[in-house]
């Protein structure tokens, strides 16, 4: 059976809440679903010093690794600025390194409905050593 994807993007709208984006007022949720069936939320978090900021997707996916979990199948990102919030190249990258046997799903929502997407429409050729 197919997995509840808007319970997944239903969590990355709870996890926008939490952004801390006062620079840039662009708030971001994003919540991974891993390998051991779990879930992890994460929301952008700014800093006086801009290059410290990091975005929703590696805030949950940094969330979920350091719990242990070395690989995910899905990733919703939501933004109450934007229709369709994409990840930036970073979170591509990083997303792409644990990503297992299973292509990770990136899912985004789009005029109120889920569009899902696959890890290689965002990264074709992904590097990993
Ligand atoms: N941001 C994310 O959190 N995820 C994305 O996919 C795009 C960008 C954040 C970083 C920064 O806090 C704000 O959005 C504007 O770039």
């Amino acid at each position: 059976m197919e997995y509840d994807y808007k319970s997944l993007m239903n969590k990355a709208k709870e996890a926008s809440k939490m952004s801390y984006s006062p620079f840039s007022k662009f708030a971001v949720g994003a919540c991974v679903l891993t390998g051991s069936g779990k879930l992890y939320s994460g929301c952008n978090i700014e800093n006086s010093s801009f290059g410290m900021t990091i975005c929703a997707e590696r805030c949950a996916i940094f969330k979920a690794v350091s719990e242990g979990e070395k690989e995910i199948l899905a990733v919703a990102i939501y933004s109450p600025n934007e229709d369709d919030c994409y990840p930036c190249g970073a979170c591509r990258q990083v997303m792409f390194e644990f990503q297992g046997d299973n292509e990770i799903k990136i899912i985004t929502e789009h005029k109120g409905e889920l569009d899902i997407k696959l890890m290689s429409d965002f990264l074709p050729f992904g590097f990993k050593i």
